[in-house]
């Protein structure tokens, strides 16, 4: 009686051992009987009772190893199934099917402007300068020869930061990149050569035409002897690369309180070739930007000898430029990240 029983089980666990289910199915019906909550271990187990005493551990070792092989086996099998459901999706693989496109993205038209200014006067050895959007009242103000009572003052409407009142001391959402020629002065000592570009921001009515955040670049030039035939061959130098080789230039006397003498510069209109169309209003010409030469002042106040050093600044838009190239007639376009809008710029510049 007690060796049937000991045959039973050895035969379960040689039955176990060889189980070859071909399906999830199957598979789920072999851990059901061996290893469910009503398995065919269970009454064995149940029969230990019929079994002499010495026997009994031994017949309860039996059957626990008839268990230990089940669970085995079930891990077994569930790692083989799974295995050929991999090799049954790869058959259903197509490889000759065509890929995803790879969207590519492109330059913001502000970006590539800005780039490709820098760019020009990278190759005649200016070197980028940065410097903080949020500024102090000196280095944009008072450093560049606009004392608190300075009427240009008013020219830009600044945006102050909260708690701070317009003057001495005062932390402003920085009005023009020119603030970074006083930072570079105050750090570097010359020969300087630099080209700043950035954001700015100034508390303007928001239109087609004009944004309350915008970008510039400003340049500066500081060394011995440098003088105002040199700036005007270097912005001549910067038009015709920036709109063309057959750009003409001219300057108008203007006023700015960072430079003295003081200037506009007007470039030949690269749409109409200066014959006249809407974007140069029938004049031929288009503004780029402003320059002069470094006020004495503004020297002294940031530690360079005016005695020794002269030097050219200018500074200019980037958006107006970047509308004209891309023949874009609304700013604000440019702040929305419409990708349909910024899509169509895939292939310039
Ligand atoms: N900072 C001036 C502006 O925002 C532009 C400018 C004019 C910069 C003349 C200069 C300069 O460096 O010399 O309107």
């Amino acid at each position: 009686m007690a060796e049937q029983l000991f045959d039973k089980v050895r035969a379960m666990i040689t039955a176990i051992q060889s189980a070859a289910p071909a399906n999830a199915e199957e598979l789920e019906q072999f851990r059901i009987r061996y290893l469910g909550s009503k398995n065919e271990l269970k009454p064995l187990m149940g029969e230990i009772r019929n079994i002499v005493n010495e026997r009994k551990k031994e017949f309860g070792q039996l059957v626990n190893e008839a268990k230990q092989a089940a669970e085995a086996k079930l891990e077994e099998l569930r790692a083989q199934l799974d295995g050929s459901a991999v090799a049954v999706a790869a058959t259903e693989l197509d490889l000759s099917a065509p890929g995803e496109p790879l969207v590519l993205g492109s330059r913001h038209p502000i970006a590539a402007t800005m780039n490709r200014i820098v760019g020009i006067f990278e190759r005649i050895g200016f070197v980028v300068a940065e410097g903080p959007e949020i500024e102090d009242d000196w280095h944009n103000f008072t450093a560049l020869n606009t004392p608190e009572d300075h009427p240009a003052r008013d020219m830009q409407d600044t945006y102050y930061l909260k708690g701070y009142e317009p003057g001495a001391g005062a932390q402003l959402l920085r009005t023009h990149t020119s603030s970074v020629q006083a930072r570079t002065m105050k750090s570097t000592p010359p020969p300087i050569r630099i080209i700043a570009p950035g954001r700015v921001y100034r508390n303007e009515t928001i239109s087609a035409r004009s944004h309350a955040q915008f970008h510039q670049v400003e340049g500066l030039y500081i060394d011995e002897k440098v003088s105002f035939a040199d700036m005007q061959q270097t912005l001549f130098y910067f038009a015709r690369e920036m709109y063309g080789a057959n750009t003409r230039i001219r300057l108008r006397p203007s006023y700015f309180p960072f430079t003295e003498p003081s200037a506009e510069m007007d470039v030949s209109c690269f749409i109409c070739n200066a014959e006249g169309c809407n974007i140069c209003k029938y004049t031929g010409w288009v503004e780029i930007l402003g320059c002069g030469m470094v006020d004495p002042n503004v020297l002294e106040e940031c530690g360079i000898d005016s005695e020794k050093y002269t030097g050219f600044a200018f500074g200019m838009g980037i958006e107006r430029q970047a509308m004209m190239l891309y023949n874009i007639t609304d700013i604000r376009l440019m702040f929305e990240n419409d990708v349909r809008f910024l899509k169509q710029f895939n292939s310039v510049i």
